[in-house]
């Protein structure tokens, strides 16, 4: 085990932040970490327009926070290095951009700071069969990298059906579930308990914390919920 790839029921469901509140966890008991958001959409220029290659100045928020909780400093390029402008589907994105995304490159970036650290936090992009190809989704390279997988579920109406199907995905790819997260985004969802139920009565994983909604969700914050 080198580390966790972090996935989630969709995008937007709090995969960053609980990346995010994992890396503090781990620097907390001492582990070494690097993180890695292999593939972003929706990034912003970082050199404003004053530039000839499209991919190389473009950072995503992800990638950045990821970047700033690992205690290895690693160069923006090998934490991402698929980084598109435009925030939609990312085998949209590179076929537009012409940048397109290879795993076995970030299975190389991913294994040259694998041996420089004790663990490498992963974050997918999108939902866990996002494509990023015309022949392969965000699960090919979880299984390229052979990492263990998270979980995020968000608590929300529809989310014990699209935590199963994910959970039925990462077992057809091989893949090990480490766990799973309840991320609470909105308090005002109900019947919460028993929607947690449902899921840890079906899941073959552990739950590895429940995360209220928080009015500031920083990793210091988040790692207060979680339980490795
Ligand atoms: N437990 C939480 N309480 C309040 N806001 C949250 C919580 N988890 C995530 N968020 C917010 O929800 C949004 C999506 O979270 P993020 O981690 O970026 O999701 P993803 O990486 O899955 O797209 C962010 O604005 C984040 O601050
Ligand atoms: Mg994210």
């Amino acid at each position: 085990m080198k580390g966790f790839f972090i996935t989630g029921t969709d995008t937007d469901v709090g995969k960053t932040r609980i990346a995010a509140g994992l890396l503090h966890v781990l620097a907390a008991r001492g582990h070494t970490t690097a993180a890695m958001k292999p593939v972003s959409a929706g990034c912003h220029d970082a050199a404003h327009g004053l530039h000839h290659d499209i991919m190389r100045n473009l950072r995503n928020d992800d990638a950045l926070i990821l970047q700033r909780h690992a205690t290895l400093a690693l160069p923006y390029e090998q934490v991402n290095p698929y980084a598109y402008a435009a925030a939609i589907a990312p085998h949209i994105a590179a076929t537009q951009s012409g940048y397109a995304i290879d795993v076995t490159h970030i299975k190389k970036l991913f294994d040259d700071m694998a041996q420089r650290v004790d663990a490498v936090i992963v974050e997918g992009a999108g939902g866990w069969l996002v494509p990023i190809n015309d022949h392969e989704t965000m699960a090919n390279v979880a299984q390229a990298l052979g990492l263990p997988v998270i979980l995020v579920v968000r608590m929300r109406l529809g989310c014990l059906n699209h935590a199963l199907l994910s959970v039925e995905s990462i077992a057809h790819h091989g893949l090990p579930l480490a766990g799973w997260v309840a991320n609470i985004l909105n308090p005002d969802f109900t019947p919460l308990q028993d929607n947690i139920d449902a899921l840890r009565a079906r899941i073959n994983a552990p739950l590895l914390g429940v995360v209220p909604h928080l009015e500031n969700v920083d990793a210091e914050s988040v790692a207060r919920y979680l339980n490795l």
